[in-house]
């Protein structure tokens, strides 16, 4: 379709169908401040170009002659019916990338039938998700506040919002040491963005002596004291368990201990993830700990992936070492702040089909057709 248009009419594509110059693209029209957070990786950035490096030491081995002219994609992933084995990453403070933020994304996740995973620090509220969101398939990512009432007032409006599945994120409980941001000083959640979920609050406002709109920064202050959470342990699952109905899922899974973990506490899923590098520095890949985990726990529980996924070949490679879904993060966030819901459909449109070409022309019919014998390590 995009080389009959170039062909026959000016229409070529307005952002790059280059996914990895994506990243460029976007710093162009963003602020320093924005640009800095979201690229940002923990101290050095060594995991986040390990997470890189990871992918381009896995090869795809492609088959020929193979009958892959019909294929399809579609999956359901805990229940959730997608159109492909791809999510959108919760990514927090989505306004910093464009004014429509988490709105747009939502959108553009509907647009292309495919989950949204919604933030706690999104800058959407969960009911305005729900509201203006469409029929995406919604799940629901949680960073667990320590202020007990809070937490259930989260899970409460999530379910009424219509968020199926949970995704509790472990590796998160103190922010990671990203100097792009202290060097400048800046944390966005401190002038009240990304934390609409909180201001909304029924329950976050009780704590506060005064309204959110007539002490701001004490409100900022307030949500500074409940989000570090660096006591989390593996107990308190059965917490959850007794206070959502639905799938859950932990995401920051790097170790073939901790899958087993998951397992025995009864969860339904994971996400081997280390954050996108932005939190641990010199934390191993998380393309490398897959293999092993999915051969610990993957045939009792699901399994999925992210950090690092630029293109749709990275999607084939990740499904061939054995995840059952990826989800993207800072590639859709690039195509959001270049052009909104637009920009955000073009990126998954992109990805999705280049992964369709990367799987037709290495001889598979779907991705469930992927297995290890798709790749060989360099
Ligand atoms: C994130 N990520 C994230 N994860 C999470 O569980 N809750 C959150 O609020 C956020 N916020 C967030 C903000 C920004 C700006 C980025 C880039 C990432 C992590 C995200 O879900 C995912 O794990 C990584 O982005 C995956 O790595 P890639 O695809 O960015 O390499």
């Amino acid at each position: 379709g995009i080389y009959a248009q170039g062909m026959f009419t000016d229409q070529r594509p307005q952002i790059t169908t280059n996914l990895a110059e994506l990243e460029a693209e976007a710093a162009e029209s963003l602020s320093p401040e924005a640009l800095g957070y979201i690229v940002a990786s923990a101290g050095s950035g060594s995991t986040a170009r390990a997470n890189r490096d990871a992918f381009d030491a896995w090869r795809i081995a492609p088959r020929m002659m193979r009958s892959s002219a019909e294929r399809d994609h579609s999956c359901t992933i805990l229940g959730t019916e997608s159109a492909a084995p791809l999510l959108i990453a919760p990514v927090g403070i989505q306004t910093l990338a464009h004014p429509d933020g988490e709105l747009a994304t939502v959108r553009a996740a509907a647009a292309l039938g495919v989950p949204y995973v919604h933030s706690t620090q999104a800058s959407h509220s969960f009911e305005e998700i729900a509201e203006g969101g469409g029929d995406a398939p919604r799940w629901y990512q949680l960073y667990w506040p320590t202020d007990e009432s809070v937490l259930l007032s989260f899970l409460g409006r999530a379910k009424n919002s219509g968020f199926t599945t949970l995704v509790l994120t472990l590796d998160t409980t103190l922010l990671g040491w990203r100097p792009a941001d202290l060097d400048r000083g800046y944390l966005p959640f401190l002038s009240n963005l990304g934390i609409e979920n909180y201001l909304t609050d029924p329950a976050f406002q009780a704590g506060l002596e005064q309204s959110v709109e007539a002490n701001p920064v004490a409100a900022a202050m307030h949500w500074a004291q409940m989000f570090p959470n660096p006591g989390l342990n593996w107990s308190q699952l059965a917490f959850l368990r007794e206070n959502w109905d639905g799938p859950i899922v932990l995401k920051g899974i790097c170790t073939v201990g901790d899958a087993r973990l998951a397992l025995d506490h009864g969860v339904d899923g994971i996400v081997v993830s280390n954050h996108g590098g932005r939190q641990i520095d010199g934390a191993r890949a998380s393309l490398d700990a897959l293999p092993e985990i999915v051969d610990a726990v993957g045939e009792q529980m699901t399994v999925l992936f992210d950090s690092g996924v630029r293109t749709g070949a990275d999607m084939a490679k990740a499904l061939a070492l054995g995840a059952d879904a990826v989800l993207l993060g800072r590639p859709f966030l690039y195509g959001l702040a270049l052009g909104g819901q637009a920009g955000v459909e073009h990126v998954l449109r992109c990805i999705l089909a280049e992964f369709d070409l990367v799987t037709s022309l290495s001889g598979h019919t779907g991705a469930a057709e992927l297995g290890r014998d798709s790749v060989v390590h360099a």
